[in-house]
């Protein structure tokens, strides 16, 4: 039985704003395992990027544990919470939230600061990850001067900055026409085959069929968790484990 690369037990979270107490997620358990491609699907306010903030160490659930790679994150501090996403995960935004005055180079090599990679090497692997990507003529440009397409291209570069094991991504087509969606589709579906754990938010029907698993989220609960046999003998360590 292969190591759960996430294991949820319990995990909800609720939101207080003042006397506004929003309870979203109800207790949710779930693992994944290491070359596992996810989908989450689920209506509008179902509690699809509160449940994947949290999976992305971008927020703390308000109960419950959560393992990543058998490390509890659920009660780390926002400074190692941050070193955990730098060190472990790539998030990949709709809005692809890029740094305006920054290079779409500079954009890739900022989480390599972070994680006290020297100035040369850092400069060198953003323009290899975006050459890899079809941008290595736009190294010089900045977010305003590219597509909507080059630029989530440039944030999925960002997001494999640091070699990360796992990629998560909310909406990561949600603003992109059905050409560009193909294209950072077939990005995802080369980092699966590689190996990679992916964990991906759409609400499109389409995008989920390149997972090679299907979940569904209703009222902050998952109402469904399927395997797709189409996709889940890709890749040597994406199969069927958790059934
Ligand atoms: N910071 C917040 N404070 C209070 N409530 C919030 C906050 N963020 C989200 N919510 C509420 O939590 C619920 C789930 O929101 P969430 O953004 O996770 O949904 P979603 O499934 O991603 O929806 P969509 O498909 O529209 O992106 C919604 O009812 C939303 O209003
Ligand atoms: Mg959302």
């Amino acid at each position: 039985m292969r190591e759960a690369v996430i294991s949820l037990e319990g995990i909800t979270k609720t939101y207080v704003n003042g006397k506004l107490v929003v309870p979203v997620l109800h207790g949710i358990d779930l693992n994944i395992y290491e070359g596992e491609f996810t989908s989450i699907m689920g209506p509008s306010g179902s509690g699809k990027s509160t449940f994947m903030n949290i999976l992305g160490c971008l927020d703390r659930p308000t109960s419950g544990s959560y393992k990543l790679d058998g490390e509890e994150v659920a009660t780390l501090s926002d400074d190692e919470l941050a070193f955990v996403r730098n060190k472990r995960i790539g998030f990949v935004f709709q809005s692809f939230n890029l740094l305006p005055k920054l290079t779409a180079q500079e954009n890739v090599a900022l989480p390599m600061v972070y994680a006290g990679i020297a100035k040369k090497e850092r400069s060198e692997r953003a323009a290899q990850l975006l050459d890899s990507l079809g941008l290595g003529e736009r190294l010089d440009h900045l977010p305003a001067e590219l597509s909507g397409g080059q630029r989530q291209r440039v944030a999925i570069a960002r997001a494999l900055a640091n070699d990360p094991s796992i990629i998560m991504a909310d909406e990561p087509t949600g603003n992109l026409d059905s050409k560009s969606s193909i294209d950072v589709m077939d990005i995802f579906t080369n980092l699966y085959k590689e190996g990679r754990t992916i964990i991906l938010v759409t609400h499109e029907p389409d995008i989920a069929t390149y997972a090679s698993r299907n979940i569904v989220l209703r009222d902050g609960n998952i109402v469904e968790d399927k395997v797709n046999p189409n996709m889940a003998g890709l890749t040597r360590k994406g199969g069927a484990a958790h059934v």
